[in-house]
Formats: C-alpha cells, structure tokens, sequence
C-alpha cells in the first residue's frame, strides 16, 4: 500500500479508492467534487432571484484552453504582468526561502510561473500541484516531472478552497512555500477570501511562506478591456460555463440566447461578469425548470482588485503578516510574499 492509499485507509476511506497514480508522479490525490456538488451548487445558484453560477465551474477542459488563451491577450494584462515580476524577484525570494523548499501551488494552471519560482529557488525539493481541473492538472504535473527530474513531483485533484489532505509524510520538515499566482484570491468575496486563506494557512506552519499574486485596483476602462477582448475569447470563456453545465447536469440551456457581460463595480472594487439573456428563455438543468425574461442575468464570477493596504488587511485576519511587496512598472499587479504567523 502507498503512503498516500494508507492515509487514505487511516482515515476510513476505502483504500481501494487510491487514485491511479501516473507513473511520472510520486504521488496523486483525487477529491475532485462528484456530479453531486455540482448538481447541487448550480441548482441553488439558478434558484436565486440573482441567479449565478460559481465560476470554478469555468474550468472543464474547454474552459481551462480558453483561460490559457485569455493569458496571451494583448488586453489581459494580469499574467504578463505577474510574470515580469516572478521573472525579476528571483533571488530574493530564493533569500527568503532557503534551499529544499516543498512548493504547494494552489490553482496549478500555468506551468510558465511556476518554472520561474521553482528556477528561482535553490534546490527545491517538492512540488505539488493543487486544482479542480484533473487533466489539466495531471498534464502540467507530468511536464514538470519530466523537466525537473531532481524534483519530487505530486498531484492533488482537489477544491482547494475545501479543506484537503496535504500528505505530511512526503512534505517532511522542510519548509513550504505556498504558491497562489494569477490573482484568482480576487474570485472570492472578501469575507470567503479570508477563509480561502485561512485554508491555505492551514497547509503551512508558522513561518513556511506564501507568494500570493493580487491584482490591483485601477481606471474602468483598463479594467473593462481586460475582461471583454476584442477577439471574443472572454465572451467564448464565460458563454462556455452554460456548455459545461448542459453536458455534466443533462441541461439544455440555449448558449445563443446569451450575451457576455464585464463591468467593474468600483464600489465593491470588482470586476462582474455576467451572462444577460436576450429573450424570453426557458431551460432545464437536472430535470428542474428555469426561467429567465430578456436582460436578466446570470452572474458567473467576481475578480476584485485590491490595494496594498486592503490586501494586507485582509491576509493579517488570515494569519499572514507581509514581508515583501513587489509590483510591475506600470504599477498595475503585486505579487506579494507573505509569513504564516
Ligand atoms: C483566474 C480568476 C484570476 O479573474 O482575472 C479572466 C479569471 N475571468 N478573465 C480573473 C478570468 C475572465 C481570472 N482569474
């Protein structure tokens, strides 16, 4: 039995259930959430008078390549932002972490920013990669296996914002470094991104790290382009989550009754992504019936832009005190290094 199949028994689960791992992986996690949660979290989101879906659901195959090439968009300045700076705080942070570092990443989408810290760091010893996107997840792990055959290679197929079981014995002593790139912490209202923190706290131990990417509050109209391309790849990502919901939840909601819509809320401080119904619609989803009248909306996700001080607010409730503060040249993305206290 494997360590992790053994963990998985201790604690009543059927061993039997121990994932398949790939044999790239030294390990490999699987608490993907069934077609249950989903049924259940889409159907109390439909039923609201704001109806709204959660945006992890964004992400099935289709929707993690079209997020990959929302990445490369002349108007999504967020990753070539974050990554000019992970390219620049190479050896700081490696002077922050010390040598033989466990790297936790949350979200493990790009490969390209986590090759920048792990390159940066001395001799890192561990990696794991966290995220709700199996494939995707287990494609991007084996390619870091096969590039760093010095480095120790896991996967969790998990929610991260769910607690998870990290699996202490491969982490050992070591220092951890959690990873949170590409402001995703912005998804989530302020008071479930403190509990989006406080759960990755609870991975650390007083005075592992963890390198945060937020984004930063700025002008509408930089913000609106960001999220409405002119090519459409926003609109096709957002309209997508409808695709992925017909064909997991047997729903026949009409993608072509909807238009994509971003609007930032400078009240909230958030860029809104919605989906407004162009007429009258009726659909199913898991055999219940909805209905929406022409201009309604379905609200698909939040990304909120914060400031230095805001954040740092925020992450100190969570158990984090910052310790470094570092944004591109214009100013628009921090990346931040943060202390478990
Ligand atoms: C992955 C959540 C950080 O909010 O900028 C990009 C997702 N949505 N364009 C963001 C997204 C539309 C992205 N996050």
């Amino acid at each position: 039995m494997t360590a992790i199949a053994d963990a998985a028994a201790s604690r009543g689960e059927d061993p039997s259930d121990a994932d398949e791992t790939p044999p790239e992986l030294s390990f490999f996690r699987d608490f993907h959430p069934g077609a249950a949660d989903m049924r259940a979290d889409v159907l109390e989101g439909l039923s609201r008078p704001q109806k709204g879906i959660p945006p992890k659901y964004f992400y099935d195959q289709r929707g993690s390549a079209l997020f990959d090439r929302i990445c490369e968009l002349d108007e999504y300045y967020v990753t070539r932002s974050e990554l000019s700076i992970l390219r620049r705080i190479g050896p700081e942070l490696a002077a922050h972490v010390g040598p033989e570092a466990n790297v936790l990443e949350f979200g493990s989408g790009s490969s390209v920013k986590i090759r920048t810290v792990l390159d940066a760091l001395e001799r890192p010893y561990l990696y794991v990669g966290v995220d709700i996107s199996r494939e995707h997840l287990l494609a991007a792990c084996r390619d870091l296996a096969r590039d760093y055959p010095d480095l120790t290679v896991g996967a969790i197929c998990a929610d991260f914002t769910e607690p998870f079981q990290i699996p202490e014995r491969e982490f050992g002593e070591r220092w951890r470094i959690g990873f949170f790139p590409g402001s995703t912490i912005g998804n989530f209202e302020p008071e479930a991104a403190k509990n989006v923190l406080r759960a990755m706290r609870a991975e650390l131990r007083p005075d592992d790290s963890l390198l945060i990417g937020v984004d930063l509050q700025k002008d509408a109209a930089r913000l609106e382009a960001a999220y409405d391309d002119a090519e459409g790849v926003t609109a096709a990502f957002n309209l997508n989550v409808l695709t992925h919901i017909n064909r997991e939840l047997d729903g026949d909601i009409p993608e072509d009754a909807f238009e994509h819509l971003a609007r930032y809320n400078p009240d909230l401080g958030r860029v809104e992504m919605h989906l407004r119904a162009l007429r009258d619609i009726e659909f199913t989803v898991a055999g219940q019936r909805f209905a929406m009248k022409a201009g309604e909306t379905i609200h698909t996700e939040n990304s909120h832009k914060y400031t230095r001080e805001g954040f740092d607010a925020l992450a100190a409730e969570a158990g984090f005190r910052p310790l470094e503060y570092w944004t591109d040249a214009e100013g628009l993305f921090s990346v931040r290094l943060m202390r478990a206290v």
